[in-house]
Parts: C-alpha cells; sequence; structure tokens
C-alpha cells in the first residue's frame, strides 16, 4: 500500500505529540499498518513556534480549510478545538472531499456531530474521535467494538482531568481552587477557556458523545443539566470526608421509565468506592450492560501523551490493517519471559 498522507490542523498540546510521535515513532506504526504514515501538511496559529518535530517537507497553511480543501492529504487530523469557526468549516471540507477525519475536539461533536456523520456516511467516509472522551482511555473504541453486543443501561464517571485534579488537590494539600486551576492550565490539561472545564460544559460535551454510542440515541447537548465546580470550597470537601465521602465532578447518562436522563455535577461518593480514589487527571467512565455486568476504565484523560495516544490509534484505523502484535509478530520476537528479562 502507498503511504498514508496526513495533514493535521491545530499544533497545541496534544497535535504538537501527535507530530512528534509520528516522527519517533514511524518505524513502529508502519511496520504496524503495513504502510508509512506521513505528515504532509500543517496549520496552526503561529507559524514560528518550534514545536519538538521536523516541519521540512510539510506544506504549511495559516487557513485549516484551505488546508481541509486543497491539501495533498488522505486523512485530516482536526486538533484546533471549538463547535465552530475553522475547526467545523475544515472538518466539513475535508468530509465532503471525502477525506477521513479524527478529531479531539468534543465540542465540535457535542454540537454537530448527528450532521457531521451524516456528511461522511453521504460522502463515502467516516469522523473518528477515540480522543474526545477521556482523553488516551480507549472509551469509544470500547463501547463500539467490545460492547457491541450489549445493551447498555447506565454510563457515568469522572470526566474532565482539570476539575479532577483541582479537587484532588484541594483535599490533599490543601491548596485553593484559583491555584490549583493555573497548575492544571501550566500543565496543559485544561481547555483553551477553562471555564468549559470548571463550568461542566466539557464534561457534558464528552457525556453527550458517550450516550449517543451507549443508547444509540441522536446527540443530545440541550438536555443535560450542568453544573460545574466553581461553588465547591475546601469546607465543602472537608464535611464530605468527615461523612466518609468525596467530591467528585460526575457524569451520569442512565435508562430511565420516562427516557435517557443526562446530568453533571457535583457528587458526593462514598470514599471506598472505586471511582472515589479516582485521583488527580485520571477519568474513568463505569458502563452498566446486561451481558458484561458493571466495567471500570481508568486512566490518564487529559495531557499531550496520553491524547495523542488515542488520536493515533484512529490514524491506525484509517490507514488500515492494524495488526494486533502478539498475533502477529515473528516468532523471533517472541522472547521467553526470563530471557526477556536478562
Ligand atoms: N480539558 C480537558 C480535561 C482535556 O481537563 O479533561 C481533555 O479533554
Amino acid at each position: 500500500k502507498s503511504e498514508l498522507r496526513l495533514g493535521i490542523a491545530g499544533l497545541g498540546t496534544v497535535g504538537a505529540n501527535v507530530a512528534q510521535l509520528i516522527e519517533r515513532k514511524a518505524e513502529l506504526l508502519a511496520e504496524r499498518v503495513g504502510r508509512s504514515i506521513r505528515i504532509t501538511a500543517i496549520s496552526a496559529r503561529d507559524r514560528s513556534r518550534s514545536r519538538g518535530f521536523d516541519a521540512d517537507g510539510m506544506a504549511w497553511f495559516d487557513d485549516p480549510v484551505e488546508m481541509a480543501e486543497t491539501g495533498e492529504i488522505d486523512a485530516f487530523v482536526e486538533l484546533v478545538g471549538g463547535s465552530d469557526g475553522v475547526a467545523r468549516q475544515a472538518v466539513e471540507a475535508a468530509l465532503r472531499r471525502g477525506i477521513p477525519v479524527v478529531t479531539a475536539n468534543k465540542a465540535l461533536l457535542a454540537h454537530h456531530g448527528v450532521a457531521l456523520a451524516r456528511l461522511a456516511a453521504e460522502n463515502g467516509t467516516e469522523i473518528l474521535f477515540e480522543a474526545a472522551v477521556a482523553g488516551g482511555i480507549p472509551v469509544i473504541k470500547t463501547m463500539r467494538e467490545a460492547l457491541s453486543a450489549n445493551e447498555v443501561s447506565r454510563v457515568y464517571g469522572i470526566l474532565n482531568g482539570t476539575c479532577n485534579y483541582i479537587l484532588t488537590r484541594m483535599e490533599k494539600e490543601g491548596i485553593g481552587f484559583d491555584a490549583c486551576l493555573k497548575d492544571a492550565q501550566a500543565l496543559g490539561y485544561a481547555e483553551a477557556d477553562p471555564t468549559f472545564d470548571i463550568g461542566g460544559f466539557d464534561a457534558a460535551h464528552k457525556l453527550a458523545i458517550l450516550t449517543s454510542l451507549a443508547f444509540g440515541t441522536e446527540i443530545s447537548l440541550e438536555s443535560i443539566f450542568i453544573e460545574g465546580i466553581s461553588k465547591i470550597t475546601i469546607a465543602d470537601i472537608a464535611a464530605a470526608a468527615e461523612l466518609g465521602y468525596r467530591i467528585k465532578l460526575l457524569a451520569v447518562a442512565l435508562r430511565t421509565d420516562s427516557g435517557i436522563e443526562q446530568r453533571v455535577h457535583p457528587a458526593m461518593i462514598p470514599a471506598r468506592s472505586s471511582l472515589a480514589q479516582v485521583d488527580g487527571v485520571t477519568n474513568a467512565v463505569a458502563i452498566d450492560s446486561d451481558l458484561l455486568g458493571s466495567i471500570l476504565l481508568a486512566g490518564p484523560g487529559a495531557g499531550g501523551a496520553a491524547t495523542a495516544s488515542a488520536v493515533l490509534s484512529d490514524i491506525m484505523d484509517v490507514a488500515g490493517g492494524f495488526v494486533p502484535p502478539t498475533l502477529g509478530l515473528p516468532p523471533s520476537r517472541l522472547q521467553p519471559y526470563h530471557r526477556a528479562r536478562m
């Protein structure tokens, strides 16, 4: 197969990590998908900044929409963010050209996911979004593939790393809300506008996507009750702890007699439960379904490399033919355990 040519729009925390990893892991990725993956076009706001990868030979576009319309690319990776504006226009332009899109943009999907999925189908292509929910945790693929025979009754969890990081540090270190938020921004966890994090909107965007996959319904952001964490104080957290609870920003979707209920709000969770143990930037998603019962997926919910891991998995799906490594490895690469340790 010929190489897969990528256009990447948006070179912030996630975009720069994706580009660095495609450079660093070029050989491994090519071996696994059976063709090489090369970035042929990039677009970001600031052209002069150095971002830790070699951009020589990549076409630069000031406008991501122009890149989506005219770039010599086989797949479009949208890491610009924002529910409208250039991100939406560029994704629509790529899909109209029949080019598959990989995106981490939960706001875009929560607002326009249904229309974009239709546009993709009309043009014989697809939109992949593993990185849009819970960062690196493989929840979309789990939902779509591993649980495909199940009927889900409830999906809930901790979907915003920034909020969980803030609440954890307020509790464990007694540090005030604003200082914790500043650190979360410096670490690259927060949204460009952190109101989306602390107001509960980012968690709601992710919940809207999960609900749609879990229940086979159209995405409905409008029907989510949303309350963020900005009113939570250290005193609240201490009072909850005395009663044996921890405060978490919880996102919940469940099937009820009167329809699907969706909500995002701070909740007191029994301190001994698995969900209450989820600390820092870690996210966790619990899924209750008829055949499998309850599962809990937990892991890094934000940050460059973890989110890039999910983006890369989608890029590899687009490249096609990902072979599970242990089953596909030549025997010489399979070392007995004791030899591998020497
Ligand atoms: N700002 C988001 C968070 C990034 O803190 O969870 C990952 O979507």
